[in-house]
């Protein structure tokens, strides 16, 4: 059984996700604290609710000081014994340093087809550019951001109509499904890091072609 933290900044529906999921029996990661940096993140009610011990580390109190505040963050990841990190919504950048040292033991999960469209607005991003198909991407952190070794992506159809807040809502959806099941995955030791790449036990189910648009 793995030992999972999840860490957040805001809204929290991924950590959710994550949480209800991991209540499965069967499940291989127990997910044993939710930290935020931010001590209003709305999350934190909700890990509550659902029974997650939770720690705010404020991070603004630690100025331009990440290595302090790092610090900080490891001995409570050391405290709860953690062995995987999930960040969910996690808007503050680490040092190598710390991306280093959990190598391999750190997902992020990012609304777009990595390595299309990282950083801020991916949605706006998908739309300036015309894809006719988005998602999201689960991945290993590097030092880099929003990119890694991609461990599951889930893709929903972008619509002639669609703003960003429609394409979000619906990327949601496939960030609450792939979540779970890529930790699950993980956390079986169903990946394997090969330089850049990372290789899955599970496979594509055989009938899997997404096509957009739909042409009648
Ligand atoms: C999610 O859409 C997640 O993919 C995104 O922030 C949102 C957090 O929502 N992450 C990034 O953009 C990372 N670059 P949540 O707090 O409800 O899980």
């Amino acid at each position: 059984m793995k030992r999972v933290a999840i860490l957040i900044s805001g809204r929290g529906s991924n950590m959710t996700a994550l949480v209800k999921a991991a209540k499965a029996e069967n499940f291989p990661a127990e997910i044993v604290v939710v930290i935020s940096n931010k001590g209003d993140a709305a999350g934190l009610e909700n890990a509550k609710a659902a029974g997650i011990p939770t720690l705010v580390i404020e991070s603004k109190s630690f100025g331009g000081d990440r290595a302090a505040f790092e610090a900080k963050l490891q001995s409570a990841l050391d405290d709860n014994r953690i062995d995987l990190i999930c960040l969910g919504g996690f808007m503050r950048l680490f040092t190598a340093e710390f991306v280093q040292r959990w190598h391999g033991r750190m997902l992020n999960i990012h609304p777009s087809l990595l390595p299309s469209f990282p950083g801020l607005d991916p949605h706006g991003q998908a739309l300036r550019a015309g894809v006719k198909i988005s998602g999201a991407t689960v991945h290993f952190v590097i030092p880099e951001t929003d990119a890694g070794p991609i461990i599951m992506q889930g893709a929903v159809s972008v619509r002639n109509d669609d703003t960003a807040e429609t394409l979000a809502a619906r990327v949601l959806e496939i960030e609450h499904r792939i979540y779970p099941d890529a930790l699950r995955l993980v956390a079986s030791g169903g990946t394997q890091l090969d330089g850049d790449i990372c290789k899955t036990s599970a496979n594509a189910s055989p009938d899997d072609a997404l096509i957009s648009p739909e042409v009648i």
